[in-house]
C-alpha cells in the first residue's frame, strides 16, 4: 500500500485498552467558591509554627534532593508505629507499617498484591466510589452487596457478601459517603467466619466516638487484615498526600514487590514527619469538627432533612427531587458540597463554625420553594 491510499492513516482514538475507552477519570469538581466543604478536607490550616518547621525542614534535605529518598522509608514508619500507639493504643512497630502517596496508593497496591483476574472483591454499598477503579486498574473482579437502608452493616449483610465467595472483602469504617461506623462484633464476626484478606478503610477513623477501638487492635489474631489510614482528613494534609497500611509484616514484605522504586519523595517522607511532631496540635481540632458535625446533624434533621448518622468529617442528607439542582443553587450562592451516593443524597464536609453556618443559611434560601 502506498502512503495516501489511506491504510497509514491515524485513527483520532487513542490505542488504549478495550476497558478504559468512554470511562471518565475520579475526580470531584475543583471549583473557586468561597466555601469548600465537597472533599472532606480538614477545614482548619497547619498552623504558622508547623509551616515554619516545615520550611526548615526542607531546606535542610534539599541539600541531598540529588539522591533518591529511603526506598524503605525506615524513620517515618517508626514515627507512626509510635503515632498508632498512642492514637489507637495499640503497639505496632515500623514493620507493620507501609506508607504511600495518599491511602489510595496503598489501596492500589494492595490489590496489586492480592488482586488480579482470578480474584474477587467484594464491598459494602453505597461506598467509596475508588474501590471499583482499584479492582478496574488491576483487573480484579468487583462486586458490591447492598448495606440495611440505614446503611449499617449487619451480620446478614456479612454472610451475603460471604456468600459471593470473595478473595478480598474491604469494609470502611466510618464509610464514606455515609459515615457510617461498623461495630466491633460485627467486624469480629467477619474476621472470624472469613479466611481471605480483610481491608478495612479507615481513612476518617480519627473522627470516630472516643472509646471506639479501631480495627488495628485485630491485627495480632488475623495476620490477612490490613488497616489502611491517611494523614488527608483529621491531620489537615491533603495536600501533602500521605496514607499506609497497618499489617503483619509479611504483608508489609509482600508489598515491596509492587511498589514503584522510591515511591515516597524524601519531601514527602519529612513532610509527614513534621505533621506527626505536631499531632497533638494538629488533632486538636477534630473534637472541634465532631461537636459541629453534632450540631449539624441536628440542625438539619431539626430544619426536616434525612441525615445518615456519622462518624467522620461529613453527613449525608437528604432527599431532594432534583439533588443536582439543589448542588447548582448551593453552587451560585458560594458553597461547593458534593453530589455522591444514593441517588437524592447529597454529602457535605464539616468546615469552620463560620463555612458551617454559611452552609446552612444557603441551603434554607435554596431549599426555601422545593
Ligand atoms: C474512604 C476513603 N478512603 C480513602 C480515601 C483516599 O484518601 P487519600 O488518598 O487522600 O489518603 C478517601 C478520600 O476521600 C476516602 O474517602
Amino acid at each position: 500500500m502506498t502512503p495516501g491510499d489511506g491504510a497509514g492513516k491515524k485513527s483520532t482514538e487513542l490505542p488504549i485498552r478495550a476497558d478504559l475507552v468512554g470511562r471518565s477519570p475520579y475526580g470531584a469538581p475543583q471549583l473557586d467558591v468561597p466555601v469548600r466543604l465537597n472533599t472532606n478536607e480538614n477545614p482548619f490550616d497547619p498552623s504558622p509554627e508547623l509551616v515554619s518547621e516545615l520550611s526548615r525542614v526542607i531546606s535542610q534535605v534539599g541539600a541531598n534532593l540529588n539522591r533518591y529518598p529511603d526506598r524503605e522509608a525506615k524513620l517515618l514508619r517508626a514515627d507512626l508505629a509510635s503515632y498508632l500507639a498512642t492514637e489507637s493504643q495499640v503497639k505496632v512497630t515500623a514493620e507493620n507499617i507501609w506508607p504511600a502517596n495518599g491511602s489510595n496508593e496503598v489501596m492500589q497496591q494492595l490489590l496489586q498484591l492480592f488482586g488480579g483476574p482470578d480474584k474477587k472483591l467484594v464491598t459494602f454499598d453505597p461506598t467509596y466510589s475508588m474501590y471499583e477503579d482499584y479492582c478496574r486498574n488491576t483487573f480484579t473482579k468487583y462486586e458490591t452487596v447492598s448495606r440495611k437502608p440505614d446503611y449499617e452493616i449487619d451480620l446478614q449483610v456479612i454472610d451475603q457478601a460471604l456468600a459471593l465467595q470473595p478473595d478480598i472483602i474491604v469494609l470502611t469504617s466510618p464509610n464514606n459517603p455515609t459515615g457510617t461506623v461498623v461495630g466491633q462484633s460485627e467486624i469480629e464476626y467477619l474476621l472470624e467466619n472469613f479466611p481471605g484478606v480483610v481491608i478495612i478503610d479507615e481513612a476518617y477513623a480519627e473522627f470516630r466516638a472516643i472509646g471506639t477501638p479501631s480495627a488495628i487492635a485485630n491485627l495480632k489474631k488475623h495476620p490477612l487484615l490490613i488497616v489502611t489510614r491517611t494523614m488527608s482528613k483529621a491531620f489537615s494534609y491533603a495536600g501533602a498526600r500521605i496514607g499506609y497500611a497497618i499489617a503483619d509484616p509479611k504483608v508489609i514484605d509482600a508489598m515491596q514487590l509492587v511498589r514503584l522504586p522510591y515511591h515516597l519523595s524524601t519531601l514527602t517522607q519529612e513532610a509527614a514527619r513534621v505533621a506527626l511532631r505536631f499531632s497533638a496540635e494538629l488533632l486538636s481540632q477534630v473534637d472541634l469538627i465532631r461537636t459541629q458535625r453534632d450540631e449539624l446533624t441536628k440542625w438539619l434533621t431539626d430544619s426536616g432533612f434525612e441525615v445518615a448518622t456519622s462518624g467522620a468529617n461529613f453527613l449525608l442528607f437528604g432527599t431532594f427531587s432534583d439533588r443536582n439542582l439543589i448542588w447548582e443553587k448551593l453552587v451560585e450562592q458560594g458553597v461547593l458540597i458534593r453530589q455522591t451516593g444514593p441517588a437524592g443524597w447529597l454529602r457535605v464536609s464539616i468546615g469552620t463554625p463560620a463555612e458551617n453556618s454559611l452552609f446552612k443559611s444557603a441551603l434554607l434560601k435554596v431549599t426555601s420553594n422545593e
